[in-house]
């Protein structure tokens, strides 16, 4: 049976299209959503899609996580800077974990160097872009075959 991988988005990811196109892309959410998907194709992962801009809601999928997937590919948006409760509740996911950034955060401000995810992930990939998300899907097959 393939590995299931879901894919959370935070907040603002919505707006991808509409953001900044030298450091996220030109794609839409759906747009990248879709490619994400072919890559997991050929790579015989299952993934599922989430996005919100409300934190709770962030931190319960995490919760339920467990349940249900495998492996958690994360892109938490700004939140990744701060957001303590998100890294607590991905404690509580205890799933591999990559978290993937479109853009180079550690080249960008000083303030988005900090990731308050980053030693609870089994990898972080950032500033590729759509691939990053297929690097991500191939450590979390990788660790989930071990
Ligand atoms: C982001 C980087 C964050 O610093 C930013 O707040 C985002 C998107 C990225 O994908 O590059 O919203 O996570």
């Amino acid at each position: 049976m393939n590995r299931r991988v879901d894919v959370l988005h935070g907040v603002n990811l919505d707006a991808l299209g509409r953001r900044d196109p030298a450091h996220y892309g030109e794609l839409t959410l759906t747009e990248l959503e879709v490619r994400v998907k072919r890559f997991a194709d050929e790579l015989d992962v299952d993934v599922a899609f989430f996005q919100t801009n409300h934190e709770g809601q962030f931190c319960e999928w995490l919760h339920r996580a467990g349940e249900n997937t495998d492996g958690l590919i994360l892109n938490p948006g700004a939140w990744t800077h701060y957001s303590y409760a998100i890294r607590d509740a991905l404690e509580v996911a205890a799933l591999p974990a990559v978290e993937v950034h479109l853009s180079a955060i550690d080249e960008r401000e000083e303030w988005r160097r900090l990731s308050v995810i980053r030693d609870l992930c089994i990898g972080t990939v950032q500033g590729r872009g759509a691939d990053g998300y297929r690097e991500a899907l191939e450590m979390l097959k990788e660790a989930l075959a071990k």
